[in-house]
This record gives C-alpha cells, sequence and structure tokens, in this order.
C-alpha cells in the first residue's frame, strides 16, 4: 500500500497532535499529583504538630486560668496556718511583716487587691510592670502556679506551687497579711 504525500502528512498531523495531547494529558497528571503530595503531607504534619502542642496547653495561661476556678472554690476553706507553712518556700525572699524590708522579692504586706509591681523602693522586672491591673485571686493563683508562664520574662526565680491545695493556702495566708484583708471571691 503507498501512500500520497497528503496522506502522509495527515497521518503526521495526527501523530503529532496525539503526542502533544498525551505529554499534555501526562504533563496535566503529573502537576496535578505533586500539590496533592504535598497537600497531604502538609496535613499529616499538622496533625503531628496539634497532638504535640496539646501537652504543652498544660502550661498556657488559659489552663492556668481553668484550674484556677478550683482554686477559687477552695479559698474560703482554705488554711491560712498551713499556707504560712508552705510559705517557708518563700521566705528566702519575700518579708511579710508591714513596712518590711524588700528582700531578694518585694516586701508581700497586703498583697492581696493591690496594684501589681507597685512595692515601693522594689525594681520590679519589666514583665512584671508590663502585667498592669491589681493582684485579684485569679492572677495571684495563675502567678503562683506558674511564674515564668503567667509574666515571662519575671526575676522570680521560683518554679511555683503546682498544687491547688498549697496555693489556696498561701493566698489565704497572704490576704490575712492586711489590716483589713480583702472579701473572699
Ligand atoms: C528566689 C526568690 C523568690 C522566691 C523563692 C519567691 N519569690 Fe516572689 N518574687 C521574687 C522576685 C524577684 C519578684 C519580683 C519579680 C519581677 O519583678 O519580675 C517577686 C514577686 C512576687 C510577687 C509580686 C509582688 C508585687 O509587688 O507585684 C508575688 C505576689 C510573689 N512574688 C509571691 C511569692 C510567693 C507566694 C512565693 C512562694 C510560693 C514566692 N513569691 C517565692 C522572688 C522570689
Amino acid at each position: 500500500m503507498r501512500f500520497s504525500i497528503y496522506e502522509k502528512t495527515g497521518f503526521g498531523f495526527l501523530a503529532a497532535a496525539w503526542l502533544v495531547w498525551a505529554v499534555d494529558f501526562a504533563g496535566d497528571t503529573l502537576v496535578q499529583a505533586e500539590p496533592l503530595k504535598k497537600a497531604v503531607f502538609t496535613a499529616q504534619k499538622a496533625a503531628k504538630t496539634t497532638t504535640k502542642a496539646a501537652p504543652a496547653a498544660k502550661a498556657d495561661p488559659a489552663a492556668a486560668a481553668k484550674a484556677a476556678s478550683g482554686v477559687m472554690a477552695m479559698l474560703a476553706a482554705a488554711d491560712a496556718a498551713a499556707g504560712e507553712k508552705t510559705f517557708k518556700k518563700c521566705k528566702a525572699c519575700h518579708s511579710t511583716d508591714k513596712g518590711g524590708k524588700n528582700l531578694v522579692g518585694p516586701n508581700l504586706w497586703d498583697i492581696v487587691g493591690k496594684a501589681k509591681a507597685a512595692g515601693e523602693g522594689f525594681k520590679y522586672s519589666d514583665a512584671l510592670k508590663g502585667l498592669g491591673g491589681a493582684w485579684s485571686y485569679q492572677d495571684m493563683d495563675a502567678f503562683l502556679a506558674n511564674p515564668k508562664t503567667f509574666a515571662k520574662g519575671t526575676k522570680m526565680s521560683f518554679n511555683g506551687l503546682a498544687k491547688p491545695t498549697d496555693r489556696a493556702a498561701v493566698i489565704a495566708y497572704l490576704r490575712s497579711l492586711s489590716d483589713q484583708p480583702k472579701p473572699l471571691p
């Protein structure tokens, strides 16, 4: 069988057209597959990050605030005398008597309800000065649970009181260091 020059050219075009289509198709498939793989990978990574991030939430101020509600409920029945004992951990740095000296940390007389970072003659860190507001029971609880989380950059080198009962007792004790203890929450 012999093809005329026109027929040969026709086949040639057809073949060329098919080739272009085939390459285009393959190209599309490959190009589409790539971002898909990437998306799946990113999603997996995101899933891993979320699982990893979950335990870190424990140190979160929001989580501390949640824990605070427990301490708030405990405060009314909290034992200030037990708190005074636990306060031994704080004594190296804090005096508690009215008009007492600042030590490594500021004097803590009448601290509950007092403006933060307002102890006379004490040089506070920018972290503590930046907090603003007064020492509410909630803030005191969050600070004592984890000083460095509540006031990132604080110079109070203390890991915190992990046990809510300890915090409730210490806060009850701090509250008692006043001529007019603040009303309980
Ligand atoms: C190693 C010394 C140290 C220990 C231990 C320590 N503190 Fe402090 N505390 C500091 C310092 C320093 C500051 C000032 C922090 C700043 O400026 O960042 C501070 C600040 C505070 C403040 C804020 C006072 C204000 O005027 O705003 C409170 C409340 C407080 N401490 C309570 C406690 C309690 C309660 C304990 C024990 C459970 C304790 N601290 C243990 C050193 C200490």
